[in-house]
């Protein structure tokens, strides 16, 4: 399978914060950041992989900074690593200023999507060419986060988390 780059996958959503997406603070429910970024995900996985994807797992979240009501909010996926039917996609989320449009980093996230056939069952992927140094660390680190990923599901013994282990040893 030919190899596909980030850049194909990546995914720009952009939409206002309105009333009803709010918490009693008037900032952005973490739910509803959740659910867009789900969305941009899943048509990243879907621009990488051109099957049928589901979300595995959330394995990072971070809600570093909250988002006022009225925010123009723009949710940045692109596929960071792609395994046999397994893609980690990276999440950013960044906040425009409304009078200097320029735009800051609110949030991140770290998503696991895996490509199926029409009976739900995983089905092998291209690979990923990483280009850019951003790109290129992201990858590396895919790894040991999918690892830690398994672990935590009970879905792989800590002894066989090779480059996870080797983290704590050095
Ligand atoms: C995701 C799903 C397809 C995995 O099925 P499975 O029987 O565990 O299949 P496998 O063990 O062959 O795993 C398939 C791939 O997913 C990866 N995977 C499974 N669970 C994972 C987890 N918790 N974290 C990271 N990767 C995971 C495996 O490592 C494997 O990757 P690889 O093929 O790239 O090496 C299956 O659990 C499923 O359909 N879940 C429901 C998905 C869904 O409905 N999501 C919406 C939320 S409601």
């Amino acid at each position: 399978m030919e190899a596909k780059l980030p850049s194909e996958s990546r995914t720009t959503l952009t939409d206002l914060v309105l009333p009803s997406e709010t918490n009693p603070l008037n900032n952005l429910f973490g739910g509803e950041l959740l659910a867009r970024m789900d969305r941009a995900a899943s048509i990243a996985a879907r621009r990488h992989s051109r099957r049928i994807v589901v979300t595995a797992s959330v394995n990072h979240v971070a809600f570093n900074k909250a988002i006022p009501l009225g925010s123009v909010v723009t949710v940045e996926a692109a596929v960071s690593r792609a395994f046999k039917s397994s893609m980690e996609i990276f999440i950013d989320v960044w906040v425009e200023d409304r009078e200097s449009g320029r735009r800051s980093k609110a949030n991140e996230a770290i998503y696991t999507f895996v490509a199926v056939d029409e009976t739900g069952t995983p089905i092998q992927i291209p690979p990923l060419e990483p280009e850019t140094d951003l790109e290129k660390e992201r990858f590396e680190a895919a790894l040991r986060r999918k690892q830690l990923s398994l672990v935590l599901a009970g879905k792989m013994k800590p002894d066989e988390a090779t480059e996870l282990k080797a983290l704590f040893e050095n």
